[in-house]
């Protein structure tokens, strides 16, 4: 008996479109797609390692360092990891027969990428002079430094999503997206 596979990998991994990636470089944007992915993951991990000093470090000191270096450092890296991770993904899935809107794997990464970098820009970064400002204020041992906003979300958040859409990646889960047919009457 025939066994049909829910996902199967498309036999030919070129475009059938406008865009073609060839093998070479089809291989050299997944290596600087699965780059980007892992700095911007490891970028999280230090957002989180910051975060957690910021919060439970030892003296005023270390903390008001970290929560400086979380503003001065962060948040541009991360942005452009992200932004690196989508522009390949893009070019993978146009390039491939994967496409974009043909598989719910790629989708469901797009749909992450997109949202985690919007969220870099409107919720993240807004508010790092604030973080910057309260660090010195910590360092300096200033009496009331000023008051920021919980920032364990945004690492838990993003590192949560990545590490989904790396099991997405891998796994390639859930089959083709049906398009819905309109019959003629
Ligand atoms: C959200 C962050 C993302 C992460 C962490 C991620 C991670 C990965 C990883 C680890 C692979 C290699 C899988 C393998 O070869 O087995 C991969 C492949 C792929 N990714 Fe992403 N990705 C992300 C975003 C995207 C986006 C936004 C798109 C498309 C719009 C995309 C499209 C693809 C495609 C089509 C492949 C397969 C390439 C091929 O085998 O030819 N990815 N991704």
């Amino acid at each position: 008996m025939a066994v049909r596979e829910a996902n199967p990998v498309p036999r030919s991994r070129e475009g059938d479109g406008w865009f073609r990636l060839g093998r070479r470089w089809r291989r050299t944007v997944l290596v600087i797609h699965i780059v980007s992915a892992g700095a911007w993951i490891g970028i999280d991990v230090m957002v989180a390692i910051l975060v957690l000093t910021g919060r439970f470090g030892t003296t005023d000191e270390v903390r008001g360092l970290a929560y400086q270096a979380l503003a001065t450092f962060v948040v541009w890296p991360m942005l452009v990891s992200g932004l690196l991770c989508l522009v390949t993904g893009l070019a993978l899935g146009l390039g491939t027969r994967w496409g974009l809107l043909r598989y719910w794997w790629v989708l469901v990464k797009l749909t992450l990428n997109l949202v985690l970098c919007t969220l870099i820009l409107v919720a993240l970064q807004p508010g790092m002079d604030e973080v910057g400002d309260y660090g010195r204020d910590l360092a300096n041992g200033a009496s009331e430094p000023a008051v920021i906003s919980d920032l364990v979300f945004p690492p838990a958040v993003s590192l949560t999503a990545l590490t989904l859409a790396t099991v997405l990646a891998v796994a390639k889960p859930w089959g083709r997206i049906r398009r819905v047919r309109r019959t003629r009457r």
